[in-house]
């Protein structure tokens, strides 16, 4: 079969890599311990799984959904952004439902990217930023996030021929892989940034509400003008333990969203109502239930922090994220560090290179795993410092 021209440029998803490498390291009988791709551990909580189960058994939800997703839906994503960032959203207008947020920023660059335009990606980042805009024709320009910058991109170093060919900017904060937040100055700046020069500024929050030590972190839709020249990204997935229930958000620039709608409307046919319906059941839990589970993840933070400390890589504790950016003693060469921990200790966790060249010299360290896994990752961890 021939494949794709543009196919060379979008390698396999690197996840799927690993988890084949882990998969065959298990069928020789190795006991690895997974801490690379970011999926929760815990169950999706009992309140959304019961709103499922009673939707299911209503013939009325097999049907084909609708493209815009239920009315109710949109109205209870619009109130939550409200009560959460004060935000005053047109449900109708300014929210889009998604087949999981990674669907919709794979669809994006289709909405908005002609051929030879650019999309500004942080490096390094979330794949699909590039790989979207590639898939649209777009050629991704790279923005270095570096640790002396907190990981910002430094948007005045960007060459004028290449802002001038930009039509699409993609941020991350709380970051993956980094950790990294973003001050709401930072995002004032950026919408500023894109305002001026005709960019639709793309902010994606998936891990906005995993946050520790009383930090909330900022909408992109909070800036003066976003709603305007900004779309962000949310999803069910972390935040509620949801990752296999495949639903997020896009919200802000009406624009944007109908365009991005229309691609969509071409593409799939909507969530299905079951998980729609179970999604108003997340949308309502109280706060303080998501403040319990982000208890669970500083906790392993702690852990696995020391565990690393021991072993002489001192890792900044992150206000955010389910994710330690830790760096890589000695040469920095990410792959060998990951490749050691997975021979020498079973831990699997992802070099940073895998994230864009800007990731070298880190890996990343999921804390997704279950309580007794994170502290066996622990002792297998201080036992190679001896
Ligand atoms: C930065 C970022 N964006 C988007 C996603 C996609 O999340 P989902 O498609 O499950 O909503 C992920 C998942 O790992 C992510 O890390």
């Amino acid at each position: 079969m021939r494949a794709a021209a543009r196919l060379a440029a979008i390698p396999e998803y690197f996840f799927a890599g690993i988890r084949e490498r882990v998969a065959q390291l298990r069928a020789e009988g190795v006991d690895v311990i997974g801490l690379d791709v970011g999926d929760p551990d815990q169950p999706t909580p009992a309140a959304i799984v019961d709103r499922a189960a009673a939707a299911l058994r209503d013939p009325a939800n097999h049907r084909y959904p609708t493209y815009a997703g239920l009315d109710e839906l949109r109205v209870a994503m619009a109130h939550w952004y409200r009560r959460r960032f004060d935000v005053e959203l047109d449900p109708d207008t300014q929210v889009l439902p998604l087949l999981g947020s990674k669907e919709g920023i794979a669809h994006l660059p289709f909405a908005v990217v002609d051929p030879g335009d650019v999309v500004l990606v942080p490096d390094p980042g979330y794949a699909v930023y590039a790989s979207g805009a590639v898939m649209a024709g777009g050629e991704p320009h790279a923005l270095r996030l570096r640790p002396e910058r907190g990981f910002l991109p430094d948007l005045a170093t960007v060459p004028d021929a290449v802002v001038r060919r930009a039509r699409l900017l993609w941020l991350n904060y709380p970051n993956n892989p980094t950790a990294a937040v973003a001050p709401s100055e930072f995002l004032d700046a950026a919408v500023a940034f894109c305002a001026e020069r005709g960019i639709l500024c793309a902010h994606d929050a998936p891990y906005s509400e995993i946050t520790f030590e009383g930090y909330r972190a900022p909408s992109l839709l909070q800036s003066p003008g976003a709603l305007e020249v900004g779309v962000e990204f949310h999803s069910l997935s972390k935040t509620y333990n949801m990752t296999g229930w495949r639903v997020g958000m896009a919200v802000g620039s009406a624009a944007a969203i109908r365009l991005l709608a229309q691609v969509k409307s071409n593409v799939d046919s909507g969530i299905f109502t079951v998980v729609q319906r179970a999604v108003l059941a997340a949308l309502q839990e109280p706060p303080e239930a998501v403040a319990s589970r982000n208890a669970l993840i500083a906790g392993r933070q702690t852990r696995l922090c020391a565990a690393f400390a021991a072993m002489g890589v001192d890792i900044p504790r992150p206000r955010a994220t389910f994710y330690l950016w830790a760096p890589v003693p000695g040469d920095g060469d990410s792959r060998a560090f990951a490749a050691g921990l997975l021979h020498r200790a079973a831990v699997s966790v992802t070099p940073g290179v895998a994230f864009g060249p800007g990731g070298e010299g880190f890996v990343r360290v999921s804390l997704t795993a279950p309580e007794e896994r994170i502290d066996e990752a622990c002792r297998r961890i201080r036992a190679l410092a001896g």
